[in-house]
């Protein structure tokens, strides 16, 4: 399903170019499951920027189901998230002015889904309940603590029920119990819905529970 090939990624700034990815090479098939671990700075978000169509690879290519997600134009990349992905983003990106509902239905609105307003919101709904936030519905993400943000923005990733996920340090800061249950939540994700899985951690236990598991350092990725 997806296929990176010699991926190299530098940031070009006035006066110098900082080369992050070197060489990445990484197959994960329809399905599977994905860690990356690495130190900070390592280009893990980097990377997983490039998988989700945000940004585009300096050299190699990236397909995912067949498609050249380098070579999307805006408007693709764009469906392209909408339709298929789910973003768990390292710094969640929730909008401050919404409450947790509005936060979790809102990709659903952007992808020009035909669906009536109240199912959107029912299945927005059962998603803040599986991460335990069915009591804070209409609250905004300033009166949440970061791991409330976190589960809201992994709520808001599943709701359009996406074939990837892509998820960036999605237990960063949560305690142990808290980290388990995100983590049964992904796992059972995959293992029921089949979605495929692809997650940047520091966490071990996280990694591990992942079917493949990868190190990037210094710009190449090895598998562990
Ligand atoms: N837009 C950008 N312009 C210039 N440099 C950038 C940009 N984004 C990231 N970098 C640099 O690229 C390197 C990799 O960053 P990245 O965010 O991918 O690391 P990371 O592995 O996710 O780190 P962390 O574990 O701290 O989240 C860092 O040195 C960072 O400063
Ligand atoms: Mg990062």
């Amino acid at each position: 399903m997806i296929e990176v090939q010699s991926v190299n990624k530098a940031y070009e700034m006035p006066g110098e170019s900082l080369r992050v990815l070197d060489g990445i090479c990484l197959t994960v098939g329809k399905g599977e499951t994905a860690s990356v671990v690495g130190p900070s700075g390592s280009g893990k978000t980097t990377l997983l920027n490039l998988l989700g169509a945000l940004d585009r690879p300096t050299e190699g290519r990236i397909e995912i189901d067949g498609r050249d997600v380098a070579g999307f134009s805006e408007e693709e990349a764009a469906a392209f998230r909408n339709r298929s992905l789910g973003f768990v983003f390292q710094n969640h990106h929730l909008l401050p002015q919404c409450t947790l509902l509005e936060n979790v239905i809102l990709p659903r609105l952007a992808g020009d889904w035909e669906e009536a307003e109240g199912v959107t919101t029912e299945r927005a709904k059962a998603l803040l309940e599986e991460v335990g936030l069915q009591d804070r519905l209409g609250h905004f993400p300033h009166q949440l603590s970061g791991g409330e943000r976190l589960r809201t923005a992994l709520a808001r990733a599943l709701v359009n029920e996406p074939d990837l996920i892509l998820a960036d340090e999605p237990t960063g800061s949560l305690d142990e119990e808290t980290t388990e249950v995100v983590a049964d939540l992904l796992v059972q994700l995959n293992e029921e819905k089949g979605v495929t899985l692809i997650v940047v951690t520091h966490n071990p236990a996280l990694a591990k529970r992942m079917q493949n598991y990868y190190e990037l350092r210094g710009g190449r990725l090895e598998k562990r």
